[in-house]
């Protein structure tokens, strides 16, 4: 979409996957302390999205959405004030029909989705500072097309308000029947490629629920030719620190949604995260690479039940790798360079997570543990063809 706003694809923490409803401005000002403390504002995590759960089950006389009186006394105003004087950015939840997810399917009182309501509701977050919506479809009914049109009526009620808010959508359950994704890039910056994340690696399934990030990864890699500055896949917030997965697992899963020009929302406790969760998190070169602002998502090279390799051009001509090892034991896993778009004979390899660098006449190559990711920025050479992104099939808004 271009409105101006994610150019890149957005970094930030967001309160559902810990918190869920049980959310408070007190809460939401430590996060926004974490995210100076922790250092995680420097390295590029910007908006804090308040998620489901944070209004009052009631509009006010004159229709306007209101927060909790319990759980933000202070209102929605002042917490985005605060947010913007620790220099960070105020992402908050609404959703396009009657019921927002919790109302529908959570016993949170009240029903006090967007519907019928969008341009009053759409200022309203432009006078509270809202820098970030993230709208969610939550009713198993509807067809493509209905979303189509629902989720345009925001973004025109958004882009009226003048101010630059960044639009985030999830078709939740109607992904179910549709099938291949549509590409959302004509009516938001990113767009929910599947049902919520599960903390877990592998649940088998690539529709509905559960999911796993493997899982995850399978749906979202086809789609990679609709990534591009101010429009994204969103294969969902991280899992990264929420206990369960590996330390292979967490790490792959950032360096996939790195490459997969994934927003990347952090989703776990940020107060009182382990110093290994944090330096996942704030992996500079795996960041940078991410936030290219070519904006594309990495190709697949390779794709097999073992193994999957990722390419990804980047502004200055060097090209992100990724080598994943899907299986259950140690491989090694290989590519060339001119596989991936590089013509030449001389390359340096610099591996992202520890920075050492080699050199090498074409081979890409490295031994993978189980379930892990190596990512490799390749420079050298010429620029040759770059790999073509790979595409989903378009669903149009007829079917
Ligand atoms: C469904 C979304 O996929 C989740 O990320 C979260 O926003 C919940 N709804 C909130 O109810």
């Amino acid at each position: 979409l271009d409105n101006g706003v994610g150019r890149t694809p957005p970094m930030g923490w967001n309160s559902w996957n810990t918190f869920g409803c049980n959310i408070s401005e007190s809460l939401i000002r430590q996060m926004a302390d974490a995210m100076v403390s922790t250092g995680m504002r420097d390295a590029g995590y910007q908006y804090v999205v308040v998620d489901d759960c944070w209004f009052n089950p009631s509009r006010d006389s004159a229709g306007n959405l209101q927060g909790d009186p319990t759980r933000f006394p202070s209102g929605m105003k002042a917490l985005g004030d605060y947010l913007h004087g620790k220099g960070l950015k105020f992402g908050l939840y609404e959703g396009p029909l009657d019921k927002t997810c919790a109302q529908y399917f959570n016993s949170y009182p009240g029903a006090t989705g967007s519907q019928g309501h969008e341009a009053q509701d759409a200022r309203q977050f432009a006078a509270w500072g809202v820098d970030y919506l993230k709208y969610d479809w939550c009713s198993p009914t509807g067809t493509i097309n209905d979303q189509v049109a629902t989720f345009a009526k925001m973004r025109d009620a958004l882009a009226a308000t003048g101010r630059p808010i960044l639009y985030s959508i999830n078709s939740n359950s109607v992904h179910a029947k549709t099938g291949p994704q549509r590409n959302w890039g004509d009516v938001a910056n990113i767009w929910r490629t599947t049902e919520d994340i599960q903390l877990s690696w592998d649940t088998g399934q690539t529709n509905g629920y559960p999911m796993g990030i493997k899982n995850i990864v399978d749906v979202t890699v086809p789609l990679a030719g609709y990534a591009k500055p101010g429009g994204f896949n969103d294969p969902d917030m991280m899992e990264v620190g929420r206990g369960t997965l590996s330390d292979a697992e967490q790490r792959s899963h950032f360096a996939l949604w790195a490459v997969m020009a994934s927003p990347l929302i952090a989703g776990n406790d940020i107060r009182s995260m382990s110093s290994a969760t944090l330096t996942i998190l704030k992996n500079t070169r795996l960041i940078a690479i991410n936030q290219d602002s070519l904006g594309l998502q990495a190709s697949s090279i390779v794709a097999d039940s073992n193994q999957r390799v990722l390419a990804k051009r980047l502004a200055n001509d060097d090209v992100a790798v990724a080598l994943f090892n899907q299986s259950s034991s140690t491989r090694t896993i290989s590519t060339t360079a001119s596989a991936i778009g590089k013509g030449g004979s001389s390359f340096t390899l610099v591996d992202t997570w520890t920075g050492a660098a080699t050199t090498t006449s074409g081979t890409i190559t490295a031994s993978v543990p189980a379930h892990a990711t190596v990512v490799y920025r390749v420079s050298g050479g010429t620029t040759g063809n770059p790999p073509t992104p790979t595409s989903g099939t378009l669903v149009s808004a007829s079917s």
